[in-house]
């Protein structure tokens, strides 16, 4: 099955898909991103990567942001369409990216991901990324019942030399 997927660069005509991914995959952080933000990313194609995932089918999967300044890398964003989560597909996808940034030298990928965020944590990890540091209440997260209430989360800081 992996061997049938489709990694390709993002294009206007994906971004509704996406953001509707996106809106299914963050809505219970209430965090997740607008389509101006991914139009932004879009035109700036030198400093981001954006890649989707595609399977045999042609329907999008999931996609990838990455931020690229000098030799370093910071991932942005990993999602995988809630119906195809747990199968392997983002570790693969994750690992493609990997394996094409170091063939552009790419030195080092850094994250930070949220501390309850335990699928994600496994990902990094089954991917060779390491856990360097902790930032205190780093998320400010929508409280889903009341909106006028943030909760504080911490984040993990991971990196993965390459
Ligand atoms: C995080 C995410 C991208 C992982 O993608 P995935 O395709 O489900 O992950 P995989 O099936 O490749 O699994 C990768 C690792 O995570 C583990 N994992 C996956 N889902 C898990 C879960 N719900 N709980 C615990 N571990 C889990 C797998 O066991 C695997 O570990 P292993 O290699 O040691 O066996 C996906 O769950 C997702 O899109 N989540 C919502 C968006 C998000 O939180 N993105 C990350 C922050 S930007």
């Amino acid at each position: 099955m992996i061997r049938q997927l489709i990694i390709e660069d993002l294009k206007d005509k994906d971004l509704h898909c996406i953001q509707n991914l996106e809106n299914e995959a963050y809505s219970h952080y209430s965090n997740s991103w607008d389509i101006n933000t991914f139009k932004d990313i879009l035109t700036k194609k030198d400093l981001y990567v954006f890649k989707i995932l595609k399977d045999n089918k042609n329907k999008i999967i999931g996609y990838i942001i990455l931020f690229i300044v000098d030799n370093i890398s910071e991932l942005h964003k990993i999602t995988i369409d809630k119906h195809y989560q747990g199968l392997g597909y983002g570790s693969w996808f994750l690992m493609q990216i990997i394996n094409a940034l170091q063939k552009q030298n790419i030195e080092e990928i850094i994250l930070e991901v949220m501390k309850s965020n335990v699928s994600a944590i496994s990902l990094y990890q089954s991917c060779g990324f390491k856990r360097i540091g902790e930032r205190k209440n780093y998320y400010k997260i929508k409280d889903l019942n009341n909106k006028n209430k943030f909760n504080a989360e911490d984040a993990i800081v991971m990196q993965l030399k390459l």
